[in-house]
């Protein structure tokens, strides 16, 4: 008789969370607390960051690999989302932070698509799962609010309306399925550096923006599935300040737009420039004139909406 000597699996929880884009982005003047006031329409997309979170030895605290596309452009050290994620579950809870984090990167970095955001809201359904905490959803997404403005997007997914900081969510209802493109570049734009150019561009004239800032089209699009007024009705107060940070974005735009795209846009704070095809082919075809003509580094094709933050595999103890 031979006795299999297999050491259990430690627990861990595999979670994965989705990148968006910012189909109307509208931005108003800077306040005190140095935010701008946002109407914004959010929709996530297809691309998915996910991150492992495994239990580890008492006392052995927080650690942080990466992996997949542009890993070493990320930090793994506590200035991470994930990690600073980890680390405010466990303070809230009074449960103790010995978690080792694995991020597979899905989405672009630094590239206006949230990828760092969507990674804070997968540690938190990651960590609150391992650590069976079990914290009501409203507290995750407060926590998610604290850690960036693009967290409680990332928690909730699909298609929302945000306004605050871009925080304050209500669902918005859609009809079928939209076709990305996107078009990234090797070097990201700090978003902190897009809205001081907005600034610096808008000066003190610069609009309040009201939760229904002129997005009706936009929105009736959406209900009716219409994705050639969607198209049409693409916006973003930042796409000056991003084209005037990189110029050559210009390129970027342009080059979609002659390719037919249903509409063209700089996504989020930049430079990532998201365009929309009439079917998955034609996405897929914008990324190639995109490729062709040498004016992106990466292209990646995507559907929108997709689902929020989601547990894909638990194993426990
Ligand atoms: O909240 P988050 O850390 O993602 O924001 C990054 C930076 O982007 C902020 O420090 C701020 O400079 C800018 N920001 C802003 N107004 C918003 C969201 C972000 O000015 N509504």
């Amino acid at each position: 008789m031979s006795a299999r000597l297999t050491a259990a699996p430690q627990p861990s929880v595999r979670v994965r969370a989705p990148g968006k884009v910012n189909l109307a982005l509208r931005v108003g003047p800077v306040g005190s607390d140095g935010y701008h006031p946002l109407a914004t329409i959010f929709q996530a997309v297809s691309l998915f960051e996910e991150v492992t979170a495994t239990q580890t030895a008492p006392g052995s605290g927080i650690s942080l690999t990466v992996s997949g596309p542009q890993a070493d452009a990320v930090p793994t050290d506590a200035s991470n989302l994930a990690w600073r994620a980890a680390a405010l579950l466990a303070e809230r809870t009074g449960l103790a932070a010995d978690v080792r984090l694995h991020i597979t990167k899905g989405v672009p970095v630094a590239g206006g698509m949230a990828g760092g955001s969507a990674d804070a809201a997968a540690a938190l359904l990651a960590c609150d799962t391992l650590w069976d905490a079990g914290l009501p959803r409203p507290e995750l997404v407060e926590m998610a609010a604290e850690l960036g403005a693009d967290v409680p997007f990332s928690l909730l997914g699909h298609t929302a309306v945000g306004t605050g900081r871009g925080d304050l969510l209500t669902p918005a209802m859609t009809r079928g399925e939209f076709h990305w493109c996107f078009g990234t570049q090797r070097e990201g734009l700090p978003t902190p550096s897009v809205f001081r150019r907005f600034d610096e561009l808008a000066g003190p004239s610069t609009p309040e923006v009201g939760p229904a800032a002129d997005d009706t089209e936009l929105m009736h699009a959406l209900r009716a599935g219409d994705a050639v007024a969607l198209g049409k009705a693409l916006h973003n107060d930042l796409e000056a300040a991003a084209l005037d940070l990189r110029p050559e974005l210009a390129a970027v735009l342009q080059v979609a737009t002659d390719s037919g795209a249903l509409g063209v846009v700089v996504s989020g704070s930049g430079p990532t420039v998201a365009a929309l095809g009439r079917s998955r082919q034609h996405a897929l075809a914008l990324g190639a004139a995109w490729t062709a003509a040498d004016v992106v580094d990466a292209v990646w094709c995507a559907t929108g909406p997709a689902a929020g933050t989601q547990v894909v595999t638990s194993v426990s103890r």
